[in-house]
């Protein structure tokens, strides 16, 4: 989705904004450009594509200057184009935008009665000609005030100004935005991620706030102009984790990083002397809370479906789980007696942190579960449960998924304890079991070969399938969506026993269908479903675990078998084929793994 970089210095700051824009690569986009001022003038390259045909451009024309300003959308308003690609300028002033401004059409014809011009079809045009318009008449902060009220919808924003030679301007509501402090120059980024190369020592501008970056220091202002102080905070320095080594993908190394990622997640919460879950400084009492409900988007949606059937097992506890953009604007009844958690990879999803923002005005318990530890949700949130994972760079997500699901049933196994729904006995089994998870994973791993093979069918199918009951109707979710994202193949996940209710229709010879069938108490249940789909001519790659009972079914085009495991964890054990499936599907075609078309990382925009 799109970011924005600013530098305001001493020395040259092009190729540092280019640099930093090919950091912020990773969220998704399709265009690209950088403005600087350069001679009392403002200047500004931008294309359609990636960054590397913006680098391209900038070695034709120097646009080289102390200040400027650069930015990578995925658009929302108005197709990509070079001319719809941002920084977008007038003489005074050249303006970055992450969001949607919702009044933009009712501005511009205002605009377009006062003489603007309009040369794009984005709603970001407007915040130009505004400014230019308060600038005629107001000093420049309050210029900024006067605009920044004229606009509804959500915003982060970097400007520079002819007038105003050694400035950056940034403003936030709704999209997130960070200054970053260097030696003799200052910086704004949309997220830590893209100043990281140049600064550890990072502030993030709350909702309403604006700021003043000058190369020697950065002023904070809120919505009514009044000034503000700013913690500052030291971010770790993890660079070598960005790195692909020697992967083609960074979704391939984060899909073998997933052992790991488990040893240490299990690491971070397990007391290794005491066979102990440490969830520290939970800040409530397991009796006040009678309800939970998840919340999330994507593939974080799915980790909540999944946590679902574990806290029913295991607790006593209603769980429901909702999708964060229908959470947001239904008439919820929130209840005090409800733990509401959030789950985010990023932790800066716009319309999850929309959910959060409605259940901490209204006083309700919080509690995120999230990567980045450093986002808009973590801060927000009355209590956060880090996943460990470290980044993830592919737009698909893999091992945030797992960890997730980790923390969420570690989680699941605190409170079902504390609550006395499960006895010592029974705590201490499923926390040993935990510690051998990664292993398990690790064995998964080795079925890579297989799955290549069998990822031609599924590269070159029209469309398919993918069936579970109980936890596993959650992972075909999530292992049709791994599918559709990568490879753009039309896949569906559906509860096994829901196939005959409609979607049976679409089952033809030669289809191919994967149903996860973990010998659980579903079993036979998802096997005489599977058994439904073969009879209409389906070809079956069942998914199920190893176990001494033999798969009792004919006909099945592949079977794949995971390791076998306390039956709580099988549906982590599931999803590692199925990521596989999608990443080998998806390398068959050549398509860009990382960066699938239309789709973003960090989804700051509702
Ligand atoms: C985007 C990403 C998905 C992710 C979803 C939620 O769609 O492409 O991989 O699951 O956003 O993101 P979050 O950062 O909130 O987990």
């Amino acid at each position: 989705m799109c970011g924005i970089v600013g530098i305001t210095g001493k020395k040259q700051v092009t190729s540092e904004i280019l640099n930093s824009l090919k950091r912020l690569e990773y969220r998704g986009y399709d265009s690209a450009g950088i403005a600087t001022l350069n001679n009392d003038q403002i200047n500004e390259v931008k294309c359609e594509g990636r960054v590397d045909v913006l680098e391209k451009n900038l070695l034709k024309l120097d646009i080289n200057g102390n200040v400027g300003i650069g930015h990578v959308r995925w658009a929302t308003h108005g197709a990509p184009s070079d001319i719809n690609a941002h920084p977008h300028s007038s003489k005074e002033v050249s303006v970055v935008h992450n969001g949607i401004i919702e009044n933009s059409m009712l501005l511009k014809k205002d605009l377009l009665k006062k003489g603007y011009n309009f040369k794009s079809q984005t709603d970001t045009e407007v915040i130009v000609h505004l400014m230019s318009e308060y600038l005629k008449r107001y000093k420049i902060k309050n210029a900024v005030m006067k605009m920044l009220n004229s606009l509804q919808g959500s915003y982060a924003l970097g400007m520079i100004f002819k007038d105003h030679p050694n400035i950056i301007i940034g403003a936030r509501r709704g999209s997130p935005l960070a200054v970053g402090y260097g030696p003799g120059e200052n910086y704004l980024g949309s997220d830590s991620y893209a100043l990281k190369s140049m600064t550890n020592k990072i502030s993030y501008l709350n909702d309403g706030e604006f700021c003043i970056i000058n190369n020697d220091q950065v002023e904070f202002f809120d919505e009514q102009g009044a000034k503000i102080n700013k913690k500052i905070l030291t971010l770790s320095s993890d660079e070598k984790k960005y790195d692909k080594g020697d992967y083609k993908h960074f979704m391939a190394k984060e899909i073998d990083e997933q052992p790991n990622v488990i040893k240490n997640c299990v690491n971070e919460y397990v007391d290794k002397i005491n066979n102990e879950i440490n969830i520290f400084n939970f800040p409530w009492n397991e009796k006040d809370i009678k309800n939970i409900i998840l919340i999330g988007c994507g593939t974080a949606y799915h980790s909540c479906l999944v946590a679902k059937y574990w806290f029913e097992e295991l607790t006593d506890l209603e769980v429901s789980v909702d999708i964060a953009s229908e959470f947001r604007y239904r008439k919820n009844r929130l209840k005090k007696e409800t733990l509401y958690i959030f789950l985010s990879q990023s932790g800066e999803t716009a319309d999850t942190y929309a959910a959060l923002d409605l259940c901490k005005k209204n006083g309700m318990k919080t509690c995120a579960i999230v990567n980045v530890i450093e986002s808009s949700i973590a801060r927000d949130s009355d209590f956060v449960l880090p996943i460990y994972c470290g980044p993830e760079i592919g737009v698909a997500s893999t091992k945030a998924f797992l960890a997730q699901l980790l923390v969420l049933y570690i989680l699941t196994l605190k409170l079902s304890f504390l609550k006395k729904n499960i006895d010592e006995q029974t705590y201490k089994q499923k926390i040993k079991d935990l510690k051998n998870l990664h292993s398990q994973v690790e064995k998964t791993l080795l079925l890579e070969n297989k799955i290549n093979s069998i990822a031609n069918i599924f590269s070159d199918a029209k469309g398919c399938m993918f069936l579970g009951r109980g936890s596993s109707f959650p992972i075909a979710l999530e292992g049709a969506l791994k599918l559709k994202e990568l490879s753009y193949v039309h896949a569906e996940g559906y509860p096994a026993g829901e196939m005959k209710h409609g979607p049976l229709a679409l089952i033809e010879d030669g289809m191919p269908v994967v149903v996860l069938a973990p010998k659980d108490s579903y079993y036979k249940k998802t096997i005489s479903n599977m058994q439904e789909v073969i009879a209409r001519g389906a070809k079956v790659l069942l998914v199920t675990n190893k176990s001494e009972d033999d798969v009792f079914s004919e006909n099945i085009w592949e079977t794949i078998e995971v390791e076998l495991s306390n039956s709580d964890l099988i549906p982590i054990l599931l999803t590692i084929p199925l990521q596989k499936l999608a990443y080998y599907s998806a390398l068959k075609k050549g398509f860009d793994i990382d960066k699938p078309r239309n789709l973003a990382k960090s989804v700051t925009v509702e």
